[in-house]
């Protein structure tokens, strides 16, 4: 169901909420009772909402954010995975670990930007979305943590894999290892995310980056996601050769020339 509201429009499972406008999608976590818990619903509702926002050529970035005023995610949902980790090794993976890891890659590997905007609480899964999101804005009452290990396992989204490419080895242990939640300043010093603003300005901030992002070549927008997201987990000369295939994709097109042409008759003029 959809509901036309001005330019864009709202529609969305209840655990999920989608609001469209001027090429924008916002994506709300909604399940504010539980701190934006992921339960495999919602993880699937979220894959399913990027997937279509993937498709539509309309939409040019996607912002997510948690719905109410306390938490962006508090993580997966624990109750719900407990079944699974007692159901045994095969449905703790692929119910749980293979479902989550598949979001945050697929987070990572949209071809169109995702901007996290941080709410609060960023725990467990909640800190792995802003870990796999390819921007990050957090509000004055962001804070993110790893508590995976006060339940007995390391973190299974991409944490262990995502946060020490990010921030580092030595900080990233230094989060696994003692779960101690760090706050939005200090997330914004190590690299985890990459503004802080205040509470009240955190979606208008995160709608001016895709505004300024959307004016941009759509191409171009994803040959550099896709240069910098598949080069960073390459050798230099592996990256260095993604980048030129990245460039020479843009060569033969209208969006090169007329980027090119733009500087080039100001100067002239
Ligand atoms: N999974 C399922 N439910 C969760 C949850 C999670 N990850 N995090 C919070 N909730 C639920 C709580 O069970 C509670 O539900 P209830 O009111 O029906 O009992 C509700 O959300 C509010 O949480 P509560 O613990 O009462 O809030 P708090 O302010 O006392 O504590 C946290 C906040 C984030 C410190 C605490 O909720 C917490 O530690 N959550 C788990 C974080 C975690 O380990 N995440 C990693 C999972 S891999």
């Amino acid at each position: 169901m959809a509901v036309r509201r001005g330019g864009g429009y709202r529609s969305g499972m209840a655990n999920l909420l989608r609001e469209a406008s001027d090429g924008v999608v916002l994506l709300t976590l909604n399940r504010p009772d539980k701190l934006n818990a992921l339960d495999y619903a919602l993880i699937d509702a979220l894959s399913a909402a990027l997937d279509q926002a993937e498709a539509d050529p309309d939409v040019r970035a996607v912002i997510l954010t948690g719905a109410g005023d306390r938490a962006f995610s508090a993580g997966a949902d624990i109750t719900e995975f407990a079944n699974s980790v007692e159901a045994g090794m095969e449905p703790a993976l692929r119910d749980f670990v293979r479902r989550g890891q598949g979001l945050t890659r697929r987070i990572e590997n949209l071809s169109k930007p995702v901007i996290v905007a941080v709410n609060g609480i960023a725990f467990g899964g909640g800190c792995e979305v802003a870990e796999a999101a390819p921007l990050a804005l957090a509000s004055e009452r962001a804070r993110f943590a790893k508590p995976e290990i006060r339940l007995g396992f390391p973190p299974p989204f991409g944490g262990t894999q995502r946060l020490p490419r990010l921030i580092g080895r030595k900080r990233a242990l230094g989060m696994i290892l003692t779960s101690e939640p760090i706050g939005a300043r200090e997330a914004q010093r190590i690299g985890l995310v990459n503004a802080v603003v205040e509470d009240e300005a955190l979606l208008g901030e995160a709608r001016a980056l895709a505004a300024q992002i959307a004016r941009h070549s759509p191409a171009a927008v994803a040959a550099c996601l896709r240069s910098v997201t598949r080069g960073l987990n390459a050798s230099i000369d592996e990256g260095l050769a993604i980048e030129a295939t990245q460039f020479a994709a843009m060569v033969p097109t209208r969006d090169i020339r007329d980027g090119i042409r733009a500087f080039l008759s100001r100067r002239a003029s």
